[in-house]
């Protein structure tokens, strides 16, 4: 009989808890279907599972959750431990961090953390008296989108490093210096390949004009002398050019001199 009685009060605690589950439940946004939120309206809160903070703010998010469907407004939560690459993203330095879009346009949220205050930032539209982010720091632009790749590739690389130190065994300094000569190398490999497309975009002149020194190529006698030369050219060039002497008159006026 026993038995009984605590299966059906377990069944009547239980159901409203599975009625209301699914309803008004904050979303779960990841690094893979965060693109849903750029259609409609969204109220996103980005949080650690250790930061106090956001767990201080966990119940007032999901009361506002359960206003979400009255309101019109899809309420959501990124766990930026999980998904770097929206913590690059979004550009996440504090958390917990509060961002609102609508079909596409985000507004970051400053106000206070209580769910009546997410209520009316959201019904008397209050976000409209916020300056939206420039186009060029959206987290939908292209900027953004390298800056996830870059926090992706951080995390990746942790996660290699936990795996040579860890799994495979290998020091500390070890791992780094695996890190460093790829780093080197890669350094050299790209900067090979942009001198390859800047030859190949702007070729440099191949045929140079006639007796145009090439000092390079010259021994640091023999470029000295040229560059004496040249010198010496440029000088007469000039002196020509004030007094309109010709060279010959020039070497008379010498001669005479002497
Ligand atoms: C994104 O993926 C997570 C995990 O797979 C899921 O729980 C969540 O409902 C998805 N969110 C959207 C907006 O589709």
């Amino acid at each position: 009989m026993a038995p009984l009685y605590v299966l059906c009060l377990g069944l009547l605690l239980a159901l409203p808890d599975g009625l209301l589950a699914g309803k008004g439940d904050v979303i779960e946004i990841t690094d893979s279907n965060w693109s849903e939120i750029l259609q409609g309206e969204w109220m996103i809160k980005f949080y650690a599972p250790w930061c106090p903070a956001c767990q201080k703010l966990q119940p007032e998010w999901k009361e506002f959750a359960e206003w979400g469907e009255d309101l019109n407004v899809n309420v959501a939560k990124v766990d930026v431990t999980a998904q770097p690459g929206l913590s690059g993203r979004f550009i996440i330095t504090a958390l917990p961090t509060i961002y609102h879009c609508k079909d596409g346009v985000f507004r970051k949220y400053h106000g206070a953390r209580t769910h009546k205050d997410f209520i009316s930032f959201v019904n008397e539209k209050e976000w409209e008296a916020l300056e939206p982010i420039s186009s060029w720091f959206s987290p939908n632009s292209l900027l953004m989108s390298g800056m996830s790749t870059l926090f992706h590739l951080s995390m990746y690389i942790r996660y290699c490093h936990e795996y040579f130190v860890e799994d495979l065994g290998i020091p500390v300094w070890g791992s780094y210096a695996i890190f460093g000569l790829f780093t080197l190398f890669l350094g050299l490999f790209l900067g090979l390949l942009l001198v390859f497309v800047a030859d190949y975009l702007c070729p440099t002149k191949r045929h140079r004009p006639q007796g145009y020194p090439h000092h390079k190529k010259l021994s640091p006698e023999a470029a000295r002398i040229l560059k004496q030369l040249e010198e010496e050219q440029d000088k007469k060039s000039a002196d020509n050019e004030e007094t309109g002497e010709n060279d010959l008159s020039r070497v008379r006026k010498r001669t005479a001199k002497s």
